[in-house]
């Protein structure tokens, strides 16, 4: 085992408006909470901590070994959650074939909790679930998905509602006797503690609870859990939220491709069981065109992210669809050598990805962030193969085989798309 030493640097906010749980900041966005960047709020390294590279032991819980699929309520839905949304969700998730193309989870994300009862227990918003989180869960196993939910790390959620800070091991019990699958477990209103502590806390009150569920971590990339969550979750997010635009920046969120950005050099601490997570998709959200959209999901699954579908499935156009459930590009992510892929090259507008599949070809994108069409070529030794070898090439949104090719691939890409391909020697 390789062991290296990092400085880990922790995130703290002294901004009010993180104490005061349920801010008014937060009423007049709705949507998208307050968090990790607040004005006020780096604390200085806490110092040289050990950490150990890609190498390390992955959660023991034997889930996630291929990045996890699903659809989660946040992106497009915020607060406005209840039990008819996840049950039409779920019901959308079978009827448009993104069940068959390998999506499994539906999470309720914030806002499904209102309170706590005098023996501390959660409790659910009774007019928005009003048959209860176990009959919710119940509906969602009965039609061959998994049901996820979502807490906090904090006293609050980000959005205010309680968090599970000193509940951990009553809400762990809870969830499992629910018959929860999966839980998000957010960063608002930590206080002072440590991430490192408060996640391993929550992984070991799962643990203790029986049931196994994926447990993902989303401290925003704060503390750099890539080096020290491989045997805490089975997925952490890498960066602050997303957006559903090309390449918008905010306070809190910015646009895939800054977010993309920050994947590059991770690619070493991803693996079966412990994925860099970049966020979920915002395919279908209606923000960015049809290319863009593609060329998001292709980077998402060169990138091995988690597959976690944002956009109302009830009410998808097919070329949207026609993205989420594209399975040659959903192969990729699923490879089962649980590689990330990483930036081969990158100059002015064109960037080369490239991920490496357990049957020794490899997924190629040919990304182009220019405003007009561009010709990207990849050579062959850039690719680690010998310069006269005849490859095969397949394209993966076309569906076609083009064909074998020497030395090098080339394609014409339009303004923000991608030309996703799979080379075979
Ligand atoms: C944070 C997370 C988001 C979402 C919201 C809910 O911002 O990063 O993905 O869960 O909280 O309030």
């Amino acid at each position: 085992m390789n062991v290296h030493h990092y400085i880990a640097c922790d995130l703290r906010s002294n901004d009010p408006r993180w104490l005061r749980g349920a801010s008014s900041y937060w009423k007049s966005r709705m949507k998208k909470p307050l968090h990790q960047f607040a004005s006020v709020g780096w604390m200085v390294c806490v110092g040289m901590l050990l950490a150990t590279s890609s190498r390390v032991v992955a959660l023991d819980n034997g889930l996630a070994l291929t990045p996890p699929m699903g659809w989660n309520s946040w992106n497009k839905f915020g607060c406005n959650v209840s039990e008819d949304l996840i049950k039409s969700a779920a019901d959308a998730m079978v009827s448009t074939g993104m069940k068959d193309a390998g999506y499994r989870y539906v999470i309720i994300d914030d806002c499904w909790q209102v309170s706590r009862d005098s023996a501390g227990n959660i409790v659910a918003d009774p007019k928005r679930f009003p048959s209860g989180i176990k009959a919710l869960a119940d509906y969602v196993h009965a039609k061959g998905l998994k049901f996820g939910i979502y807490s906090c790390a904090g006293t609050n959620t980000c959005a205010g509602r309680p968090g599970s800070r000193g509940h951990e091991s009553q809400d762990a019990i809870q969830y499992a006797a629910w018959g929860v699958d999966y839980l998000k477990y957010d960063w608002c209103n930590h206080g002072n503690e440590s991430a490192r502590v408060a996640y391993g806390t929550m992984r070991d009150a799962l643990k203790q609870a029986g049931r196994p569920m994926v447990f993902s971590i989303c401290e925003w990339g704060t503390s750099k859990p890539w080096l020290w969550a491989g045997n805490v979750g089975n997925l952490w997010r890498t960066t602050g939220d997303i957006h559903d635009c090309w390449d918008c920046k905010e306070q809190y969120w910015t646009g895939w491709t800054r977010i993309l950005d920050q994947q590059n050099g991770l690619e070493s601490f991803a693996g079966p069981g412990h994925w860099n997570d970049p966020d979920m998709l915002e395919v279908g959200n209606g923000g960015m065109s049809t290319t863009e959209y593609k060329s998001h999901f292709t980077l998402w699954c060169i990138l091995a992210a988690p597959l976690i579908a944002g956009n109302d499935l009830r009410n998808m156009p097919l070329e949207i669809k026609d993205i989420l459930t594209n399975r040659e590009l959903i192969a990729i992510d699923q490879d089962t050598l649980g590689k990330q892929g990483r930036r081969l090259r990158k100059n002015e507008h064109q960037e080369i990805w490239v991920k490496p599949l357990k049957d020794g070809s490899r997924a190629v994108a040919l990304l182009n962030r220019g405003t007009s069409e561009e010709k990207i070529t990849v050579a062959w030794e850039e690719l680690g193969y010998p310069d006269g070898l005849s490859i095969s090439v397949r394209d993966l949104w076309a569906k076609n085989n083009l064909g074998k090719f020497i030395g090098r691939f080339s394609a014409s890409v339009p303004s923000h798309g991608v030309v996703a391909v799979k080379v075979s020697p």
